[in-house]
């Protein structure tokens, strides 16, 4: 009784998931980072999602983020919507091929494979990615991640650096057909879910002298 009651919480919470959002200095890059942890099986398991901003991000403008994500070695493969939807917003897959990360940037207006995208550009750092025998994670920084024209009318919508922001994830644990390519078809996520982010306690001061010396790949 009481175990399916718990196997009932953790299916619903594989479907809404995710936790509050907690602080995470990095050894690595050096970065201050709001991080979210998107659960995904119900022994526990889930994807990190950290995102680091700059001091001079302004409300109602676009600015770059730094994004950090952790993924068990079972994923075949993580998805980030910066909106907090699949349709019209800036999205985020990515999985591991070898010991590195692959990472595309797409959109759809459908629930269907959702095509790359320009709109955004990730740049993947040495620092800060890197995979051991449970693990993988990658840093990457995105422009064009945190604004977006969601239906084309030339209205942009824009996250908020200074407060919480409605993001989604996906999981699957199916790896895309040709891993090697950022453009790989990859089959549908088995959970979704949503979280708040608090961008304001991802803001970092020396921005730029930090972010210049990540190593890009
Ligand atoms: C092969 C690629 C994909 C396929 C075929 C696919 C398909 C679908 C389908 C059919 C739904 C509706 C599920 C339902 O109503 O219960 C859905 C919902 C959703 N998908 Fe995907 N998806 C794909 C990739 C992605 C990616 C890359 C993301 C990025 C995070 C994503 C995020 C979501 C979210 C957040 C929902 C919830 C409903 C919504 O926001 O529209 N999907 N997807
Ligand atoms: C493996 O890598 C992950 C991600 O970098 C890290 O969180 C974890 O602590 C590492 N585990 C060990 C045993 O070093």
């Amino acid at each position: 009784m009481l175990k399916n009651l718990w196997l009932g919480l953790v299916a619903l919470a594989g479907m809404v998931a995710a936790a509050d959002t907690a602080i995470y200095q990095d050894p690595d890059t050096g970065l201050t980072f709001s991080s979210a942890f998107a659960l995904y099986k119900s022994d526990g398991r889930g994807i990190t999602f950290r995102i680091a901003i700059p001091a001079s991000a302004q409300q109602y403008a676009p600015f770059d983020a730094v994004l950090q994500v952790v993924v068990p070695n079972d994923v075949g493969w993580a998805g980030l919507a910066w909106g907090g939807s699949m349709t019209r917003n800036p999205l985020l897959a990515a999985w591991k091929n070898g010991n590195n990360a692959v990472i595309t940037s797409r959109w759809t207006t459908q629930h269907t494979l959702p095509p790359t995208y320009a709109g955004s550009q990730y740049t993947l750092y040495k620092t800060g990615t890197k995979s051991n025998s449970t693990h993988w994670q990658f840093t990457a920084k995105c422009t064009g991640c945190t604004s977006w024209d969601g239906d084309g009318s030339g209205t942009t919508r824009y996250l908020n650096p200074k407060g919480g922001n409605r993001l989604a994830f996906a999981y699957s644990p199916s790896k895309p057909s040709n891993p090697s390519s950022a453009s790989s078809s990859f089959p549908v996520h088995d959970v979704h879910g949503y979280w708040s982010h608090d961008f304001n306690a991802a803001i970092n001061q020396n921005w730029d002298a930090v972010v210049q010396k990540l190593v890009v790949q």
